[in-house]
């Protein structure tokens, strides 16, 4: 995908903004920050989204009349496949229906030099709720102003739902890694989850991290593997501290993979990186291999956000750890799609 130009930007009226809490409630809620939700509307999403994913699979027609005739547009400023294709596929199944700019933001009226507000504006004016995932912090915060504005003009309501914001928050992905992780432990009380790879720029280690501190699990823990110079950044270490979360800091990977209940890999964000030469001195290290795997213990999972590169191995590896019953990627990926048709089912007042 080609460079967003430099006139996209936040703009001064959206400093301000501040994320409203869930607070039980998901109507016409904008979804930006995990820190919305407290731990009764994470139960409530991971119950809700068990409930969809069941009637899915057992092919319950009733989900199709959830959002119908409503309209998400979705504006994808950074590369996705399965946030984007997972938040379309929700919205079908719910009976609702999707919009873009045809041939994807590239085409669209930012490439002749539109900012971010006035895209949002467009998308927020034809649909019920827009998907906006872009390279800038606090963009979807940018998204959320506008869209409040937008409703004080209009008179209807639209809502955004964060995608991603660069090196920020990646809301919807730490949700469906708490609901993973959930599905196959039962509980997240008393886990030793162990962050693995650039936990400087990985956005989605960022919001689980502190997603993980939200629902204020008993005794949970967690071990942040990562080179040195890729260590998480001090705000987010702060944030989970201050919630009673024990976190322990090394670039030794053997020192806690044994002791691990959950194992979280990420690739190297190698997008966010100022030089090649940076990336490329750091490309190289925590591997995931079938021999890496060996080390942990026969109850761990194996989650990735994915996409996966070489700190996956190779390809013959990659079949060896498909294949391996604690490898739950997969299901974590499907899992996306059900806590996002939770999600837009949600923000879209649509009950049962
Ligand atoms: C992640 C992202 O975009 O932050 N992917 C995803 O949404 N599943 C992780 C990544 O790009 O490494």
């Amino acid at each position: 995908m080609s460079t967003v130009p430099a006139s996209v930007g936040v703009s001064a009226g959206s400093a301000a903004f501040t994320p409203p809490a869930i607070d039980g409630n998901l109507t016409g809620r904008h979804i930006v920050s995990v820190e919305q939700f407290a731990r009764p509307d994470l139960d409530d999403l991971i119950r809700v989204a068990a409930d969809l994913r069941t009637r899915v699979r057992t092919g319950d027609q009733s989900v199709l009349k959830l959002c119908r005739r409503r309209i998400m547009a979705t504006l994808f400023f950074e590369a996705s496949t399965r946030t984007d294709m997972s938040f379309q596929a929700a919205m079908l199944r719910l009976g609702g229906e999707v919009v873009a700019t045809a041939g994807g933001v590239q085409f669209s009226s930012v490439y002749k030099g539109e900012n971010l507000a006035d895209s949002v504006r467009a998308a927020g004016s034809y649909a019920d709720v827009v998907v906006l995932r872009h390279p800038e912090v606090r963009s979807s915060y940018e998204a959320a102003y506008q869209l409040d504005q937008l409703t004080t003009r209009l008179g209807t309501r639209s809502v955004v739902v964060s995608g991603g914001d660069g090196v920020g928050e990646h809301p919807t992905q730490a949700l469906l890694d708490l609901f993973t992780i959930i599905d196959f432990k039962g509980k997240a009380d008393g886990l030793a989850v162990t962050l693995v790879g650039d936990l400087a720029h990985g956005r989605t280690v960022h919001t689980l991290a502190k997603l993980l501190a939200l629902y204020g699990a008993e005794g949970l823990r967690l071990q942040l593997v990562s080179p040195e110079s890729l260590r998480a950044p001090r705000g987010i270490l702060d944030f989970v501290r201050e919630r009673g979360v024990e976190v322990h800091e090394t670039d030794s990977l053997d020192e806690v993979i044994g002791s691990s209940d959950v194992i979280y890999w990420t690739r190297v964000q190698q997008e966010r990186f100022a030089s090649e030469a940076d990336y490329e001195a750091i490309a190289g290290q925590f591997i995931m291999t079938p021999d890496v795997l060996a080390k942990a213990s026969d109850e761990v999972i194996l989650m990735h956000p994915l996409p996966r590169k070489h700190e996956m191995g190779t390809e013959a590896g990659h079949a060896i750890l498909d294949a391996d019953p604690r490898s739950v990627y997969f299901h974590q990926m499907q899992n996306g799609m059900y806590v996002r048709m939770a999600l837009l089912a949600g923000v879209l007042g649509a009950h049962e």
